[in-house]
């Protein structure tokens, strides 16, 4: 590629508003199995913007798990490049990547990976303690109340069936007002209705709050409601709806601030 002229190149200056939230470009991922080396993923390429949502399908074994894991920086790509707000996440070292999660990042699991000795209020301080946040306890509470759980908050997960459980994790996902969720088959264990009422509450939750979400699901109908698709097949995009020309949504943060809890 030619390189710009000093004169043709903007002011350093200028505003980034045009940087997605999450840019991937040409990621692979790739391990030594016993018989040699196993592509997990190649060639997987898109943008995500704030207040967006992208749903991941795929068969079972067909890389969604693994491309997540590479998105929150819970695994290394082994070449292409992930950008957040602009800048390569990638390439940042394991202890950056751990404070970009802590910060920036909140994930829903299948199996709600709530901790069994913590009752359901210390489950949603947890990640607002270690993130260093004010009023954890106010904070978590009136998430808790959001998910309708305010009459179960000394209650420990054991006790709870598993929508209950998987709304406390929507609560801990939401409370760190994160930038992106991720959300790895989220109704995956629960019966039809329990989960159509936890993805109702994702997407209303994720509508206020501005988070981009990362959806993995077998369901196409719940694909269905995200922005973009991306379908996966034995590592590779083999079929891609993005929406063109989405606007990009102003994070509705100040229903959430710090300032909000206060007083
Ligand atoms: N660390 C690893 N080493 C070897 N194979 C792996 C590793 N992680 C995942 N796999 C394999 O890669 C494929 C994709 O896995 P995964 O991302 O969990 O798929 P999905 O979530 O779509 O079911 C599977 O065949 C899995 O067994
Ligand atoms: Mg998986």
């Amino acid at each position: 590629m030619n390189k710009p002229s000093a004169s043709a190149a903007p002011p350093s200056d200028l505003p980034q508003q045009t940087a997605a939230l999450l840019e991937v470009s040409k990621l692979a991922k790739r391990v030594q199995g016993p018989e040699g080396e196993l592509t997990l993923l190649e060639d997987i390429d898109f943008t995500l913007s704030a207040g967006e949502s992208l749903a991941i399908t795929g068969p079972s074994g067909s890389g969604k798990t693994t491309l997540l894991g590479l998105l929150a920086g819970l695994d290394t790509p082994t070449s292409g490049v992930i950008r957040l707000n602009g800048s390569a996440f990638s390439s940042l070292s394991e202890d950056q990547r751990a404070g970009h999660r802590a910060t920036t990042c909140a994930f829903v699991f299948q199996e709600f990976h709530l901790v069994a000795d913590m009752n359901v209020l210390e489950n949603v301080m947890l990640p607002l303690e270690l993130a260093g946040r004010e009023k954890p306890a106010t904070i978590a509470k009136d998430w808790l109340e959001r998910v309708g759980l305010s009459h179960r908050v000394h209650h420990f997960p054991a006790t709870l069936s598993g929508g209950e459980q998987q709304r406390v994790a929507l609560a801990r996902a939401f409370a760190v007002q994160p930038r992106l969720l991720f959300a790895d088959e989220p109704t995956g264990s629960l019966d039809h209705a329990n989960g159509k009422r936890v993805i109702d509450l994702l997407f209303e939750l994720n509508q206020h709050s501005g988070a981009a979400l990362v959806l993995v699901t077998h369901d196409p109908q719940l694909a269905s409601r995200c922005q973009h698709h991306l379908e996966l097949h034995e590592g590779k995009m083999i079929h891609q709806t993005f929406a063109q020309e989405n606007p990009v949504k102003e994070p509705a943060l100040e229903e959430v601030t710090p300032q909000n809890y206060s007083s």
